[in-house]
């Protein structure tokens, strides 16, 4: 069925201009000044309001296997609560057990992914290196359309890979047309702070914050940013959560380096004052890595955002119930690290951001969907309202309210970390490739609806990240004969 978002101001990342936009299918097939409805259409009435790309979240873990517990919301509830938040698309991690192929690491995450209500798509991690990670890294981008590989320099005896296997795989990625994902922490100065936090008696939430401060997370992002220029790889840096990381980034760019950084919007708004609540759940909860920093990082976070330094505001999905933190009780290092935030994404940034002056809201739809969709390469696929693009629509309006509530909320978790968050804008409609999935708090979208969506591999112009390359390769010499 056809369908016409009438009266509203499309906000495009570089422009907004009033115009109705025409649906048919899953596309959108006209956006102009004035449109008329063909027989059979359903007309929506934007009324004024903002009409968005939908939202993308680059950073998300659905239904994952992580420290003993699987993550409450699965790709059904997690695609559910987003579309409910304006986000049309989700980007998960697939991340092989232990000794497990990428390629059935894949049909797994596959398997999981018939649940989603939204489209979806995968980054694959590398958490060892060998010759069979060398080869399956091709098809994982060739055959599977996946063309970025996370790395995690954190969880030491888990996920973490060291500076060799990193230099491997970012070389690989660099063949592939690929991109490297890291988490940037220093997972065995972690690991040593945590044994002298325990050992000092500090067993609680505080204990996770304590035992990562950023220079932690500074130090690695500087050490996966050597690597990959060395490689001659691009890089994006996931959950970037404070200054000292966000000032490597920014400095790589400025040298040329094809570097990117996303801030998480738990990292924007909530601080490591959280990790000082007396109640133990209130405090468990909010622990997930990096873990929430001081505010003066917030302000490094928000001028990245401004001045493009950073790219990109995700979530990291990954929630876990109180019953499943309480396993942590007595010993920090077991609470499931993870927050939930996928429904409060786009709302919370919009009245932290948009309605502070921090953001504009051409930045606000460039952070939240058209940077990501070019970084990820399905631009203009996703993250446009153009013709031709994918009918993922927001009608966003900017002056509706909603106060956070985990009693309210669509995904499965018992609480909600921006509780109380008073929000002012929020989707009205969300359109999922032209269906209807949310209107006006009425969640329409089912199980089933979202379509994987591949993503075709970088042009090597695309990936070049020649700096150090082109500096420090040594040219061919002529050998002289010197006669005696
Ligand atoms: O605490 C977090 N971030 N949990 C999910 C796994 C990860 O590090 O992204
Ligand atoms: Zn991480
Ligand atoms: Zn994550």
């Amino acid at each position: 069925m056809a369908i016409l978002i009438r009266g509203g101001t499309v906000v495009n990342h570089d422009h907004s201009r009033r115009a109705d936009v025409l649906v048919e299918g899953d596309r959108i097939v006209a956006v102009a000044d004035r449109l008329d409805a063909p027989a059979g259409t359903q007309v929506i009435d934007a009324g004024g309001a903002y009409v968005l790309p939908g939202g993308i979240d680059p950073h998300t873990h659905m239904e994952f296997l992580f420290m003993g517990e699987v993550s409450a919301d699965d790709f059904e509830w997690g695609t559910k609560a987003a579309l409910s938040g304006g986000t049309t698309m989700i980007v998960d991690f697939c991340i092989p057990g232990p000794g497990q192929s990428m390629l059935a690491a894949y049909q797994d995450w596959r398997h999981k992914g018939e649940k989603a209500a939204a489209d979806y798509g995968f980054h694959m991690a590398v958490t060892w290196w060998d010759r069979q990670v060398f080869d399956e890294m091709e098809t994982v981008v060739k055959t599977y359309g996946i063309n970025t590989f996370k790395h995690f320099m954190a969880y030491k005896g888990a996920l973490m890979v060291n500076d060799d296997e990193l230099y491997h795989s970012f070389s690989r990625c660099a063949q592939l047309g690929a991109m490297p994902l890291v988490h940037a922490e220093n997972g065995d100065v972690v690991f040593r702070m945590q044994e002298d936090y325990m050992a000092k008696g500090v067993t609680g939430p505080e204990g996770h914050a304590y035992s990562r401060p950023p220079e932690v997370e500074g130090e690695a992002t500087n050490r996966a940013i050597m690597i990959a220029d060395i490689v001659g790889s691009p890089l994006y840096v996931v959950h970037t959560s404070c200054r000292d990381s966000h000032e490597a980034i920014a400095r790589a760019r400025a040298a040329g380096k094809r570097v990117y950084g996303e801030p998480l919007i738990q990292h924007l708004v909530l601080d490591a004052g959280e990790y000082m609540n007396r109640d133990w759940d209130y405090a468990a909860r909010r622990v997930m890595s990096p873990p929430f920093r001081p505010k003066m990082h917030q302000d490094s976070l928000w001028a990245g955002l401004a001045a493009g330094s950073l790219q990109v505001v995700a979530t990291d999905h990954c929630s876990f119930t109180t019953r499943q933190k309480r396993i942590g009780m007595g010993d920090f290092r077991k609470i499931p690290n993870g927050t939930g935030g996928l429904e409060d994404r786009m709302p919370v940034l919009w009245t932290a951001g948009v309605n502070t002056g921090r953001l504009t809201r051409e930045e606000f739809v460039a952070v939240t969907s058209t940077n990501i969709a070019r970084i990820l390469n399905v631009y203009p696929r996703k993250g446009a309202i153009a013709v031709g693009s994918d009918a993922d629509i927001v009608v966003w309006d900017p002056a509706a309210t909603k106060t956070v509530s985990a009693a309210k909320q669509v995904s499965r978790i018992d609480y909600n970390v921006f509780e109380g968050f008073e929000c002012t804008g929020v989707p009205k409609v969300t359109l999922s490739r032209g269906r209807i999935a949310w209107l006006d708090g009425d969640l329409r979208a089912e199980r089933g609806d979202g379509q994987y969506v591949p993503r075709p591999a970088f042009s090597p112009v695309q990936v070049a990240n020649a700096t150090w390359k082109q500096l420090t390769a040594p040219k061919p010499v002529e050998r002289v004969e010197v006669t005696p």
